[in-house]
């Protein structure tokens, strides 16, 4: 599939969704960050608006789901129209029932790792998931600094899938900009989400260019 890059909207203006959409259009995927003010301290849209979005944006949606009780509610996303739906390791209580769920409705299941949560505990149930989003911040903010620590984290995961002859993405989300993709490129990221280094550049569409580039070019895998 190559390098692919998922603008986050957290960063644009809520209020021209359509428009802030179409100014990221050689995007990959448009990276749609659900907060719930519980499993992170912050809240941004739910369910109505990412049934609006999906309608009015050209790419197809990637939403990064930060909420609690995420076997509830994250098939419903599918249903809402989202192409790719992640949730969090830390929040579900049961990852394989979830996961079959949202491929059964269609759309790819992803399944998130906080900072300091590790991949291994995870390892037997790979093949459950089409994505691993590895975070590279603390969920809940845009804007905020990219944690190096995690990068040893990417390198594992893509030993893990390699090892098991599995063909999942791995993408990385907090922080990424042209200072820091070529790092996690190198480690056997492939998905790359970045909000404010896209959203706060002149243009938009340069920028998601400009990161595509670097990224392909460390990238062996
Ligand atoms: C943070 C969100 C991210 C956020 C990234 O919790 O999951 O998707 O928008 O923003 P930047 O790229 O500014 O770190
Ligand atoms: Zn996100």
């Amino acid at each position: 599939m190559g390098i692919q890059i998922a603008p986050s909207i957290l960063t644009a203006d809520f209020a021209r969704l359509a428009d802030e959409a179409a100014a990221v259009s050689n995007a990959d995927w448009l990276h749609v960050d659900v907060m719930d003010n519980h499993f992170v301290p912050n809240l941004t849209l739910g369910l109505p608006i990412v049934e609006s979005l999906a309608k009015a944006a050209s790419q197809p949606l990637d939403c990064h789901l930060m909420i609690e009780d995420p076997d509830r509610w994250a098939p419903g996303y599918v249903e809402a129209g989202a192409s790719s739906v992640t949730f969090h390791a830390e929040a579900c209580r049961a990852p394989i029932r979830t996961a079959r769920e949202i491929r059964a409705k269609g759309a790819r299941a992803a399944l998130a790792l906080k900072p300091a949560t590790p991949i291994e505990p995870y390892e037997d149930i790979l093949a459950e998931f089409d994505m691993i989003l590895i975070m590279t911040v603390e969920p809940g903010f845009g804007g905020q600094k990219f944690l190096d620590v995690c990068v040893p984290k990417i390198r594992r995961t893509r030993d893990l899938i390699a090892k098991h002859g599995l063909d999942l993405w791995i993408e990385i989300d907090g922080g990424i900009s042209t200072e820091t993709i070529e790092r996690c490129a190198e480690a056997g990221a492939d998905v790359f989400v970045a909000g404010s280094a896209v959203y706060n550049a002149d243009d938009p569409n340069t920028m998601v260019e400009k990161l595509r580039t670097l990224a392909a070019d460390v990238t062996t895998h």
